[in-house]
C-alpha cells in the first residue's frame, strides 16, 4: 500500500473496513479515519481516528517516526471519528502542541480531559513555519461542524480538507487513481447527501475560498486522497452545494394493504413515459441513505403513505425526518396516499412535511379511500407524467 502523498509526509490513518452506521448512515463501503505525518524541520500529525483505532493508529505513526519527536498535533475537526484517538497520541507525545482554533479548543474540552494538553490555538489566516513548509490555517465553520478547519501547505501545493472531498469507502488504497473514479465519486456524492447536504452555502463559501489556493493534492479525513481527479470532484462540489436538479424523479412510499403502492406505481407508469431516470422506493426496501444520496439531484419526488392512527407509516416517517434533516433544495413533487374513515395523517402529513422542506408543491396529494379506483389511478398516472414532464428539462 502506497501511503506517500508527497516526499515527508504520510498517511498514518486507519481504515475500518466493518462500520455500517456512521449516525444513521448506512455506510455499506465501510470508511477511512485519515492521519496525516508530515517531517521537516518540525514534526506534525495532521488529524486524529476513532478512539477504537488508538493503539493501531500509535503503531502506525511509529513505524515513521518516534511519539517523542512529534511538535505539534493538529485538530481540523473535534468530531470523534477524528479526535477520539487523540487522548492516546496527546498522552503519548506529551510534548506535542494541540493545533486548532479556538471553538475547536473549546470543544475537544467538553469531550475530553485536556488539562495536561499544551495549546496553540490559530485563527483564520495564521500560519505556522515547520522548516521547508508552512502550515496555513482557513476556518471553514459547518464543514461539517462549527470549528472545521483547513489546514493549507503551500509549498506542496497540498490541501487537508477534514471531512469535504470525503468518502465513507475503505479501500487498501489511498488515492483517486488507484479506484474507478464513478465510484469514488459516487461515494463523494453519498458523502455529502448524508453528511452536509445542509451545509450547501457554507460548503459553497468554502469552496469559492479553495479556489484561491493552488492546489496539487486535496488529503480529506475520510476515503481516498485526490490527486488526479481533483477537477472532477470540484465540479461535483459545484453541483451539490445548489442540490442541481437533474433529469431524475422518485417516487417513495410505505404501504399497509398495497393501495398506496398501488397508487406509486401508477405515478411511476406515468413518469416512465418521459424521458427522465426513475428511481421507486419502497421504504421498508430501502435505506434513507440510499434515497437521500439520490435525492441531491433529483427534480422532483412524489412522497406516499396511507394513513395509520392519524398519522404515517413509521418507516416513513423515519425517512422524512432524515431527510427533511439533511433539508435537500430545488426540488418539486406532491404527496399522495390511502386512507379509510380519517383522511388525517396519510398523505395530509406528508405534504405538510414537503412544505416545511419547501418542496414546491405541484398541486394538492392525491388520495384514495380504502382501495383506489380506475380513475384515481389514471389520476396518479396524470401526476407522473406531469413530475416526468417537469424532470425532462433538467436532461443535459
Ligand atoms: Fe468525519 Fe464530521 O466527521
Amino acid at each position: 500500500m502506497n501511503t506517500t502523498l508527497k516526499e515527508g509526509i504520510d498517511w498514518v490513518g486507519c481504515i475500518d473496513w466493518t462500520v455500517r452506521d456512521f449516525h444513521g448512515y448506512k455506510t455499506e463501503s465501510g470508511s477511512t479515519y485519515n492521519s496525516y505525518l508530515i517531517r521537516d524541520e518540525k514534526n506534525v500529525i495532521i488529524d486524529g481516528v476513532k478512539a477504537r483505532f488508538t493503539e493501531a493508529f500509535l503503531n502506525r505513526i511509529q513505524t515513521l517516526i518516534e511519539l517523542d519527536k512529534i511538535d505539534y498535533v493538529v485538530c481540523n475537526h473535534a468530531e470523534p471519528d477524528h479526535s477520539g484517538g487523540l487522548p492516546g497520541l496527546m498522552a503519548a507525545a506529551p510534548q506535542a502542541e494541540m493545533i486548532c482554533n479556538k471553538k475547536c479548543k473549546d470543544t475537544l474540552e467538553k469531550h475530553f480531559d485536556t488539562s495536561a494538553w499544551k495549546w496553540h490555538v490559530v485563527e483564520d489566516g495564521d500560519t505556522i513555519s515547520l522548516g521547508k513548509r508552512t502550515l496555513s490555517f482557513i476556518n471553514t465553520p459547518m464543514v461539517h461542524w462549527p470549528e472545521s478547519m483547513f489546514t493549507y501547505v503551500p509549498e506542496d501545493k497540498l490541501l487537508f480538507s477534514m471531512d469535504a472531498f470525503g468518502q465513507h469507502y475503505a479501500t487498501a488504497f489511498r488515492f483517486d487513481d488507484e479506484e474507478p473514479l464513478d465510484v469514488i465519486l459516487h461515494e463523494a456524492k453519498a458523502y455529502y447527501a448524508n453528511i452536509v447536504m445542509l451545509y450547501g452555502r457554507p460548503i459553497a463559501q468554502t469552496l469559492a475560498r479553495a479556489a484561491e489556493l493552488d492546489i496539487e493534492m486535496i488529503a480529506p479525513s475520510h476515503g481516498v486522497i485526490w490527486r488526479s481527479h481533483i477537477k472532477e470532484v470540484l465540479e461535483e462540489y459545484k453541483k451539490f452545494v445548489v442540490c442541481k436538479p437533474t433529469a431524475k424523479i422518485i417516487v417513495m412510499y410505505a404501504t399497509m394493504w398495497d393501495s398506496t403502492e398501488k397508487m406509486a406505481e401508477a405515478i411511476l407508469e406515468g413518469a416512465q413515459e418521459c424521458n427522465v431516470e426513475a428511481r421507486f422506493y419502497n421504504v421498508d426496501s430501502t435505506h434513507p441513505t440510499h434515497i437521500a444520496t439520490e435525492v441531491l439531484d433529483c427534480a422532483a419526488v412524489a412522497i406516499g403513505s396511507p394513513t395509520l392512527n392519524n398519522s404515517l407509516m413509521p418507516k416513513l416517517a423515519g425517512a422524512l425526518c432524515y431527510l427533511s434533516g439533511l433539508r435537500p433544495t430545488n426540488k418539486k413533487g406532491f404527496a399522495f396516499g390511502s386512507y379509510g374513515w380519517s383522511k388525517r395523517g396519510g398523505a395530509s402529513e406528508v405534504e405538510n412535511i414537503m412544505k416545511e422542506m419547501k418542496i414546491e408543491l405541484m398541486h394538492d396529494p392525491i388520495r384514495a379511500q380504502y382501495v383506489p379506483t380506475p380513475e384515481i389511478l389514471e389520476e396518479c398516472r396524470e401526476a407522473g407524467r406531469a413530475l416526468g414532464k417537469y424532470a425532462e428539462q433538467f436532461a443535459d
